[in-house]
């Protein structure tokens, strides 16, 4: 994951979502960490889908150091999220699975559901997964055949 103080983090939300992005947003603002937002921008019923991608092209294009995501559960934009070639999305609820998905899976992108986690939980898993590194060593192995699958 490139440095998230320098590289944008890529934002995104379904209107499920959208109050919590919001919340991130502002929360990333005042540490000043750069974002880029792409969308939605209100509360209006939208498709997941349509958000999730464009974000986590911009990190496989490296425009971007992670990519969080947030619908109603988590799970749908997960699902999305895992489905792009070179992203590893971690659905997370609590703050064990969000430093252990940087620890050990190197993951890429955060997924939160914004009718599962209050906010205040929800900040300190963005703030754990932003600042846990990857462990590497035999973690390394691992992620280079989770990534072989998508080539299959
Ligand atoms: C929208 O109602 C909801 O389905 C969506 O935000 C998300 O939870 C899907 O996984």
């Amino acid at each position: 994951m490139k440095d998230y103080h320098t590289t944008p983090v890529a934002l995104a939300a379904d209107h499920g979502g959208y109050a919590l992005k919001e919340a991130i947003r502002a929360h990333l603002e005042a540490k000043g960490i750069p974002y880029k937002d792409f969308g939605t921008h209100s509360a209006d019923s939208c498709d997941y889908p349509d958000m999730a991608l464009p974000a986590c092209q911009a990190v496989t294009a490296e425009q971007c150091s992670c990519a969080i995501l947030c619908c109603g559960t988590g799970v749908g934009m997960s699902m999305c999220a895992n489905k792009v070639r070179g992203i590893r999305a971690c659905c997370c609820s609590e703050t064990f699975s969000a430093e252990f998905t940087r620890r050990h899976n190197d993951a890429n992108a955060l997924c939160l559901g914004g009718r599962v986690v209050g906010e205040g939980l929800a900040l300190s898993i963005v703030d754990i997964f932003l600042s846990t590194p990857f462990e590497g060593g035999r973690h390394s192995r691992r992620i280079e055949k989770v990534m072989a699958i998508e080539q299959l």
